[in-house]
């Protein structure tokens, strides 16, 4: 048996396993560790994918143990985005313009910051939806952590514009200035009331970034009116419980493209294994694991 077979049999750990994770506070459903683990076995890597509840007064010990350890990275979760940036030798662009990072790896001792949440939300628009942001104009609904991810990498690629309709307008203010001022982009800022469905009608494609519409709460109305929206419109929506949400639904019954969040979950991950390891990623297995994981929670 081959190092590989003997990988797919299970993960076989020795002296020279090679460990990665992810910190967060939960940690008990995240769905990176099977989906990691399974990439992993699937192209007969010696690796591992832990993952480590870490409590926020424990977070600066944490990252300094990826030195210690010599883990070869790290993904950071809730409630760490922001706060890891201060325990890290160095940012790349776009995790310097989010102000979060979602990836670590340690080069040699350095721990360099990435945010691949943006750059897989575009991978999934690219190859799962066909469409190429440079030249289009969005618009972000929600003005949160997910929006400035995904904001940002839509300017970083040459999006013409990235407009933002937020519940508190304010917020929605802040990202529209930051996609202008700090990003170079050419972003509005409106309020939910304001999505006229000749506003809604402006733009190629529709980002819906907030967690309305999850499950448990999955059967509410969308925060945009669905039936103003243009048949010409690509409808996306970050949220993947269900997979067809509401605004999904609304949105194919009006004739429009749509994207689900779950290519998403898909492509960071994905970003997160190519950082890592250097090798391009079995995307085809994790999309599997994660469908197969999200069937057994709905069926629980
Ligand atoms: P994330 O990191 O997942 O983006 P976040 O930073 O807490 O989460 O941002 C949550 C986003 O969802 C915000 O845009 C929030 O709107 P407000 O800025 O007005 O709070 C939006 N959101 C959450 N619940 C909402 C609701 N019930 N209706 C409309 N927007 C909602």
């Amino acid at each position: 048996m081959n190092v590989r077979q003997e990988a797919r049999q299970g993960t076989v750990i020795d002296g020279t396993t090679r460990v990665a994770g992810v910190i967060g506070d939960p940690v008990a459903h995240t769905l990176s560790p099977p989906m990691h683990n399974a990439a992993f076995a699937s192209q007969g890597l010696g690796w591992v994918y832990v993952p480590f509840r870490v409590a926020p007064e424990h977070l600066g010990e944490a990252v300094r143990a990826v030195r210690a350890l010599n883990l070869a990275g790290l993904n950071v979760t809730i409630p760490h985005k922001v706060a890891v940036l201060e325990y890290l030798d160095e940012l790349d662009e776009s995790a310097r313009l989010i102000g979060a990072v979602n990836t670590i790896v340690n080069k040699g001792g350095r721990l360099i910051g990435y945010n691949t949440d943006g750059a897989g939300f575009l991978r999934s628009l690219r190859s799962d939806a066909g469409t190429e942001p440079r030249g289009r104009s969005l618009l972000l609904v929600g003005a949160g952590g997910a929006a400035r991810a995904i904001g940002v990498q839509l300017v970083l690629e040459g999006a013409s514009r990235v407009d933002v309709a937020n519940r508190t307008y304010e917020k929605a203010k802040d990202l529209a200035q930051h996609l202008t001022q700090g990003a170079g982009g050419k972003s509005r800022a409106y309020a939910l009331d304001e999505l006229t469905p000749q506003v809604l009608r402006g733009y190629d494609v529709i980002v819906h970034t907030t967690s309305w519409g999850m499950a448990p709460q999955a059967d509410v109305p969308p925060l945009i009116s669905s039936d103003a929206l243009s048949p010409d419109t690509l409808v996306c929506d970050i949220v993947y419980t269900p997979r067809e949400t509401t605004l999904l639904r609304a949105a194919k019954a009006q004739g429009c493209r749509v994207l689900e969040g779950l290519g998403m979950l898909v492509h960071q991950a994905a970003l997160a294994y190519e950082l890592w390891t250097g090798q391009r990623a079995p995307v085809d297995v994790m999309y599997s694991v994660l469908e197969t994981k999200l069937a057994e929670r709905e069926t629980d």
